[in-house]
């Protein structure tokens, strides 16, 4: 904990008087498992450009013109979605819920960890990349992270060649009507889930644990400036200052991974 001992304190001192702390995370908060960022030296926004692949229409156009292209970033994203695990940040979090601490965890992560990790109260605003939905009913099911993604694979390595119908012939089927089925998640102009539900969370919070975001997407960057409006007390942890520096009450430039469990242990140390 060495370096920020201090804003560490601060923070544990905040979260243990707190009656209804919160928790809005994004992809950071999924970097130590291994999943890419979007818009770190590197990541998704990098590879592929979003104006062109961020709506589902970009996604199948780009897919129709050069779906060879894509591979590469598509098999990257099934290895990473494959091989992670929940990290000591996400672990953390369901401590805060056990401890009665944390209310909820509104995240833009459609990767499924928090759930994994024990979280129970959480609010995916962008979806879930493991909840499946039908195109034409609307029926949803889970599917298993890992076995899915092995499926996929397996399926991909049997091919051929990758064109846009092959990516559409991995999509599974619906139990009900048998039509087509597609990761609920939600891509650039499309409606953000459980919106007035995150937005009464970030009105009636009194602490903010603002995770791993850049806070470049909105509706979802209001959360943080929505819960200092109504005078919630704001820690942000994120190594690289971001926009959310003007509301941001206790500053932690650390990993989540890193500064989640050491925030918890300090909790527990001030309780005996
Ligand atoms: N711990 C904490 N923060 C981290 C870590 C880490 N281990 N690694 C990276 N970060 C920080 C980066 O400094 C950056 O500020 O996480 C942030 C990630 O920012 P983005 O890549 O912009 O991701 P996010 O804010 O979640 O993007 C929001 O944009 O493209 C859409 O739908 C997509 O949900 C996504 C939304
Ligand atoms: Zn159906």
């Amino acid at each position: 904990m060495g370096q920020y001992r201090k804003e560490i304190e601060e923070a544990a001192k905040i979260l243990s008087k707190a009656t209804r702390a919160s928790a809005f995370c994004g992809a950071g908060n999924s970097e130590e498992s291994g999943i890419a960022t979007f818009r770190d030296p590197g990541g998704l926004w990098d590879q592929v450009d979003p104006i062109e692949v961020g709506t589902a229409e970009g996604l199948i156009s780009a897919l129709d013109r050069n779906a060879e292209k894509l591979l590469p970033v598509f098999i990257g994203i099934l290895n990473a979605f494959e091989q992670a695990d929940h990290n000591p940040g996400h672990k953390a979090l369901a401590d805060l819920e056990a401890m009665g601490i944390l209310m909820s965890v509104i995240t833009q992560n459609v990767d499924n960890l928090h759930q994994e990790a024990g979280s129970s109260k959480v609010i995916e605003v962008h979806g879930n990349l493991f909840r499946m939905k039908c195109l034409s009913c609307g029926c949803t099911k889970n599917v298993e992270r890992k076995s899915f993604v092995r499926e996929i694979r397996e399926k991909l390595n049997a091919m051929a060649e990758f064109s846009l119908t092959h990516m559409v012939s991995l999509a599974p089927l619906c139990d009900t009507c048998s039509s087509m089925m597609r990761p609920d998640v939600v891509m650039f102009g499309e409606a953000v889930q459980h919106l007035p539900r995150a937005f009464g969370i970030a009105q009636s919070t009194d602490v903010m644990l603002v995770l791993g975001t850049s806070g470049n997407v909105y509706p979802a960057a209001y959360f943080p400036i929505e819960a200092k409006k109504a005078g919630a007390r704001i820690i942000v942890i994120n190594p690289t200052e971001n926009a959310f520096s003007p509301v941001t009450d206790v500053y932690i430039p650390m990993k989540t991974g890193e500064a989640l469990p050491a925030i918890v242990g300090k909790i527990k140390e001030m309780a005996h």
